[in-house]
């Protein structure tokens, strides 16, 4: 297999864990470009996958693309990278959200493994469809770290927008309906 194949192989399946991201009305709202003279993976925001009528402004498409280019780094680290990402790289096109250089593979720091630890995390997430309970989140979760780490690796991060706030009911629910579609990954 040659160099142009393997990455081509590579960047497939890093693409795949990215896709795996949670979006609003799962419409998958990114696209993915690989250039393959500089080794860098370009996230663009797919204005063709908006939902303007739920998502006036596009917080939800840009949250969703966040997710994926989360989920990027994170099977990017597990393959060994130490991935390097530029956001907004060019401010004339703000479509193209992120720039991700991938470098050589094995170049991974100590810091990428708690990224690349994560990895298991990205085809057991998803969203929980069960009702919301009346009922306090339990006082260790609320108690738990913001950041992800070793023993809490989906521990919730929430934020003054979010409904997850602690004190506020939340769903544990464990069911799964996604019906995949997935953005295909552009070379
Ligand atoms: C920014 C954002 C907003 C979302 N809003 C809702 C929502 O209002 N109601 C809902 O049931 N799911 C919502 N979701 C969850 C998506 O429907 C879900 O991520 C998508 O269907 C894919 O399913 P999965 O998360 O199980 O992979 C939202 C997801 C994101 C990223």
């Amino acid at each position: 297999m040659d160099t142009r194949q393997s990455d081509a192989k590579t960047v497939a399946g890093l693409v795949a864990g990215a896709v795996a991201a949670p979006s609003m009305h799962n419409a998958q709202p990114w696209r993915f470009r690989f250039v393959v003279s500089e080794r860098v993976l370009l996230l663009f925001a797919d204005l063709e996958r908006a939902v303007p009528r739920f998502d006036a402004g596009n917080r939800a498409l840009h949250i969703g693309c966040g997710a994926a280019l989360f989920n990027l780094r994170v099977a990017a680290a597990q393959a060994g990278f130490a991935p390097v990402v530029d956001l907004l790289p060019d401010p004339a096109e703000p479509l193209r959200l992120a720039a991700v250089r991938l470098g050589e593979a094995g170049a991974a720091v100590p810091a990428e493994d708690d990224l690349a630890r994560l990895h298991p995390a990205i085809c057991r997430r998803h969203t929980s469809r069960h009702p919301f309970e009346e009922e306090d989140i339990p006082e260790g979760i609320q108690r738990a770290p913001t950041a992800p780490g070793p023993t809490t690796p989906c521990a919730p991060t929430p934020g003054a927008w979010s409904s997850n706030r602690p004190g506020r009911g939340r769903s544990t629910g464990t069911n799964r309906t996604r019906p995949r579609n997935p953005a295909p990954a552009r070379a």
